[in-house]
């Protein structure tokens, strides 16, 4: 019964052997792949971003994300169980909304994709660079920061990303096994702290709860309060949505997503709200606010450093299954918008000897290793945010297109309340969206802009 959807509108079945990938993946994977995607640079980094702009409700910052993203993560799961290709809200779109905001969202998707590929690999190229140094061989700084930064070339980033690729390349299935195992190491670090920092716990450091308010404004220089918090650790909560994008790889399609996509997301929330509750209880909020590494910083100052050490040590073997959950997600959205013929058709070949897409995969990986290599992209983290905040807006609206528009008897995952969910999924993106920087807001704008040109121009090639 699985993809009934997909076999009418998208006839996969149809497609020519070298343009079909190989179906390897089990539940597990997914959900490793899911939660692989989701603990990354976000929680290590974005609990003291937070608390610097909420205050202690930096914890109501995170239930509040954590609510709209798993509202889009029900959503994605009955999307993506009846449309099980590997597009993700690109193919959703095409199917349910048409071409033109198909491509919107497609372009949005490469927003969120190649920018988070590179801010993880900048982020670890950072650690890493720390590591080395700490050991005795410090790199030079020329290598270490692109030309923005005063630097020539960041060769670790550079360097993780083709690494990632590489295993990708071998085979989808060997890959996510190895991300299933670093998986654990980064869920053991989380529990760590927690059990470290527990014992420290001091209600006292919750008041006062919500000192710049809870909507988003601007002051002292900042976008503050308790949303404008919550659009910023929205980063620390997707990846689950790359797990959508495996679809055509996963044995069974149907099960499988769901158990993976709402599996990998009620792991990530419990563990998230903990940490960030556990985090503002051991230590005032001013101490760890302006840390770029907050959790270390709250174990050294509750006399912890060796853990924190650990907890960093972690981080750098860890943190690479972000690069490929969502260079893996890139790749096939690449992929299918390639086989569909809004890229060119020589990227959408599959290897006959692995069953992956190598082609795409290694111009995604020249793409955003170069992404990478140059820029500093730590500070535009938040427009990574606004082109998921659009995809997954657009997904919510997908479901309920879906449902007005085809009977539901048949599909494996049905949301419960799609109305409610689909609409609090909706409103809720847009006020996170609305709860951004301006300048992140103009940046997707002009981004948007001229991925529309780019269509335009397509499109008067392909008819001329
Ligand atoms: N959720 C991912 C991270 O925090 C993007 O790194």
């Amino acid at each position: 019964m699985t993809g009934w959807l997909h076999r009418k509108a998208l006839n996969l079945d149809a497609l020519p052997a070298a343009q079909r990938l190989k179906p390897s993946l089990d539940w597990w994977h997914l959900v490793a792949l899911g939660v692989g995607g989701i603990v990354g640079t976000g929680i290590y980094t974005l609990v003291g971003v937070g608390a610097n702009l909420a205050g202690p409700a930096v914890t109501l910052s995170f239930v509040v994300a954590g609510a709209i993203c798993a509202c889009a993560a029900l959503a994605y799961a009955e999307v993506s169980t009846a449309i099980p290709a590997s597009g993700s809200a690109y193919t959703y779109s095409y199917v349910a909304l048409g071409e033109v905001i198909a491509w919107v969202v497609g372009w949005s998707l490469i927003l969120e994709y190649s920018l988070v590929v590179s801010t993880v690999a900048v982020g670890w190229s950072g650690y890493a660079g720390g590591f080395l140094a700490a050991m005795g061989w410090p790199m030079p700084h020329a290598l270490l920061a692109g030309p923005l930064d005063g630097g020539v070339v960041n060769l670790p980033a550079i360097v993780i990303v083709a690494v990632v690729a590489g295993v990708m390349m071998v085979g989808t299935r060997e890959s996510a096994t190895l991300n299933a195992v670093l998986v654990l190491v980064k869920i053991a670090a989380l529990l760590l702290f927690l059990a470290v920092a527990l014992p420290h716990f001091n209600l006292a450091h919750y008041h006062p709860f919500m000192p710049n308010g809870f909507s988003a404004h601007d002051a002292g220089g900042a976008t503050r309060g308790v949303m404008a918090a919550a659009a910023i650790i929205f980063f620390a909560f997707y990846g689950f949505d790359a797990i959508s994008t495996a679809a055509e790889e996963t044995r069974n399609p149907g099960r499988d997503l769901p158990i993976g996509i709402i599996g990998s997301m009620a792991v990530c929330t419990i563990l998230y709200v903990a940490v960030a509750a556990v985090a503002v209880g051991a230590m005032p909020v001013a101490g760890f606010a302006h840390s770029a590494e907050p959790l270390a910083a709250i174990l050294r100052s509750i006399g912890s450093g060796g853990t924190a050490v650990v907890i960093g040590a972690a981080a750098i073997i860890a943190l690479p299954t972000v690069i490929l959950a969502f260079l893996f997600g890139q790749s096939r959205i690449f992929f299918v918008m390639a086989r569909d013929g809004l890229l060119p058709g020589w990227l959408a070949a599959v290897s006959p000897r692995t069953g992956t897409p190598i082609r795409i995969t290694l111009l995604t990986a020249v793409l955003v290793g170069v992404l990478a290599g140059l820029v500093p992209l730590a500070q535009i983290a938040a427009l990574a945010n606004a082109g998921t905040l659009l995809a997954f807006a657009s997904v919510a609206v997908c479901m309920l297109v879906l449902r007005r528009r085809l009977p539901v008897a048949g599909r494996l995952f049905l949301t419960p309340w799609p109305w409610a969910v689909g609409s609090v999924t909706v409103l809720g993106c847009l006020y996170l969206f609305f709860s951004l920087p301006g300048i992140t807001r103009t940046f997707f704008l002009v981004w948007n802009v001229a991925g529309l040109l780019y269509y335009g121009l397509w499109k008067i090639r392909q008819k001329g």
